[in-house]
C-alpha cells in the first residue's frame, strides 16, 4: 500500500467552518487522506475561508501567496479554497491566484472526492452550486474515531434575514433546516465516540424548523429530543436572532437541565434608526424586553452579543444608544466589530462613517464590554459551578474545563479525566479565566 496522502486544512471564521472542515477531512479521509498539522508536508492544502468582513477575505489571498514556494518545490501539491470566499469570489480567486487548483463553495463539500480526483488530472475545478441534497448526509462515511468531550453539530444553514451589512444570505444561501432524525443520529454517534457536550450550529439557529415525525419541529422541540440522549450532558446552540426567540425556547432555558445557561443573542446596535437601516426588524426596546423574559425564565443566564459600530449614517447619538443598551443588558461576553463594507450588500451603497470616528467608537464600546465581561466573570468567585474537563492544564495535576456559563476554569490538584463533569468552587478570577477547586475529592 502506498503512504497515505496528507491533507492540511486551515479554518477561518465561525464555528460552522470548524464543523465543515471536520466533514471535509472525513470526506477526503475516504480517499486515503490523513490530516497533517503543517502545510509543508501536505499533498493537498485547503483554506476554509470567511467572507464576513473585508479583512477576513484579504487574509486568504495573502495566505495563498505564501504557498508559492511550496508549490514550486512540489508540483503535485493541490491547493483548494473552500468556504464563503470561495462562494462569493470563486472565478475571481482562480483568476487572481493561479496557484489554486480547486474552489468549492459551502454547499458542495460532498462533491470534494470527485473534485479532488479531477484536480489530480491537472484540471482546474470550481463548484459553487446550491444543490438540493443534504450535503452532510452525503458526507457520512466517517471513521468511528474517538472524539473530545465537546462537538459542534450543524442543524440549520443559511439565512433569510438579509441584514443590510451581511453577506451570509448570499454566501450560505437561503435558510435550510436539517431533518431531526439525522441530527439525532449524528448526536447519538458523537456521544458513542466520547462527546458530552454538543453545540447546535446555525447562522439562524433558533429559526430551526426541520422535519420531525409529526411535522416541522422547533429548536426547543429538537433540544427536548436531544435531552433524552443518554450520555449527552450539555446542549448549547448558536447563533440566534432576537426575532426567532420563541416562547418554547425561552421556557426550555428554565426547564431543560441539559440546556446550558448561556445565550448568544446579537443585537448589533442600540439605536432604532440604525437597527431599521440594518433591516434588523427589532427595536432596542423589544430586544430589552426579550432579555427580561429570558432572564425571568433563567435568572442566571449569561448573555452574549455581537455589535457593529460605524454602520453607515451612525451618529454619535446613535452610538450612545448602543452604549446605553449595553449598560442595561450587562453582557457576559461580546464580540464587536467596525462596520466593513461588503460589496453586493445594500449598506455598501450608503454614505460611510469617518473611519477615525468608527475606530474611536469601537475602542469605547470594547472598553465597556471588557469591563462588563470582567465584572460578570468576577461575580462567579465564591460560587459553585459544574465543569466539563476538556484538557490537562499547564501545571502537573491541573485540569482545564468550561463551566455551564462557558467560562474557562482551571482546577489544581484535580484527579478527574478529560470528559468528566465535577462540581467546582470558584476561588479567584484572572484575566481570561477562573480558578477553582473540586468540591468533592
Ligand atoms: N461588518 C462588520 N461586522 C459584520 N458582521 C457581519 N457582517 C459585518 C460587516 N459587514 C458581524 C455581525 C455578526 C457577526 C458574525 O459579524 O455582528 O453578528
Ligand atoms: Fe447575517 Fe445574522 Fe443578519 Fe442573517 S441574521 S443576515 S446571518 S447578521
Amino acid at each position: 500500500m502506498s503512504a497515505p496522502k496528507k491533507l492540511f486544512i486551515k479554518t477561518y471564521g465561525c464555528q460552522m467552518n470548524v464543523y465543515d472542515s471536520e466533514r471535509m477531512a472525513e470526506a477526503l479521509g475516504g480517499e486515503g487522506y490523513v490530516e497533517t498539522k503543517s502545510p509543508d508536508d501536505a499533498d493537498m492544502i485547503l483554506l476554509n475561508t470567511c467572507h464576513i468582513r473585508e479583512k477576513a477575505a484579504e487574509k486568504v489571498y495573502s495566505e495563498l501567496g505564501r504557498f508559492k514556494g511550496l508549490k514550486a518545490e512540489k508540483p503535485d501539491l493541490k491547493i483548494g479554497v473552500a468556504g464563503c470566499v470561495a462562494q462569493a469570489e470563486g472565478q475571481e480567486i482562480m483568476r487572481r491566484q493561479p496557484l489554486v487548483d480547486l474552489v468549492v463553495g459551502p454547499q458542495s463539500y460532498h462533491r470534494l472526492p470527485e473534485m479532488e480526483a479531477k484536480a489530480r488530472t491537472g484540471e482546474k475545478v470550481l463548484d459553487t452550486d446550491f444543490p438540493e441534497e443534504d450535503k452532510f448526509e452525503k458526507l457520512k462515511n466517517r471513521p468511528k474515531a474517538k472524539r473530545g468531550p465537546t462537538a459542534f453539530l450543524t442543524v440549520q444553514e443559511g439565512c433569510d434575514k438579509f441584514c443590510a451589512f451581511c453577506v451570509v444570505p448570499y454566501t450560505r444561501g437561503a435558510e435550510v433546516s436539517r431533518p431531526a432524525d439525522r441530527i439525532l443520529r449524528e448526536a447519538q454517534d458523537l456521544v458513542e465516540r466520547g462527546v458530552r457536550e454538543i453545540t447546535l450550529l446555525g447562522q439562524n439557529v433558533n429559526a430551526y424548523h426541520g422535519a420531525g415525525p409529526n411535522g416541522d419541529m422547533t429548536l426547543a422541540q429538537l433540544i427536548w429530543e436531544l435531552d433524552k440522549v443518554d450520555g449527552l450532558e450539555r446542549i448549547r446552540f448558536t447563533t440566534s436572532h432576537p426575532n426567532d426567540m420563541q416562547d418554547d425556547l425561552i421556557e426550555a432555558h428554565g426547564t431543560c437541565a441539559k440546556l446550558m445557561p448561556y445565550l448568544h443573542l446579537p443585537v448589533q446596535a442600540g439605536s432604532d434608526k440604525i437597527l431599521k437601516r440594518m433591516n434588523r426588524a427589532h427595536t432596542a426596546e423589544s430586544y430589552l424586553r426579550l432579555i427580561e423574559r429570558i432572564r425571568a425564565a433563567r435568572p442566571d443566564i449569561l448573555i452574549s452579543g455581537d455589535f457593529i459600530v460605524g454602520f453607515p449614517e451612525e451618529t454619535e447619538e446613535d452610538f450612545q444608544a448602543t452604549l446605553d443598551l449595553v449598560e442595561e443588558v450587562k453582557y457576559g461576553t461580546a464580540y464587536s466589530f467596525k462596520y466593513s463594507t461588503r460589496p453586493g450588500t445594500p449598506a455598501a451603497e450608503r454614505a460611510q462613517v469617518d473611519p477615525a470616528a468608527a475606530d474611536d467608537r469601537l475602542q469605547r464600546l470594547q472598553a465597556l464590554l471588557t469591563k462588563q465581561q470582567r465584572e460578570v466573570q468576577d461575580s462567579m468567585v465564591g460560587r459553585d459551578v459544574t465543569v466539563l474537563f476538556e484538557k490537562a492544564g499547564r501545571f502537573p495535576g491541573q485540569m482545564v474545563g468550561k463551566s455551564d456559563y462557558l467560562h474557562a476554569i482551571h482546577v489544581a490538584d484535580c484527579d478527574r479525566a478529560i470528559g468528566d463533569l465535577a462540581r467546582v468552587r470558584i476561588l479567584s478570577s484572572g484575566a481570561n479565566s477562573l480558578a477553582g477547586a473540586l468540591i468533592e475529592k
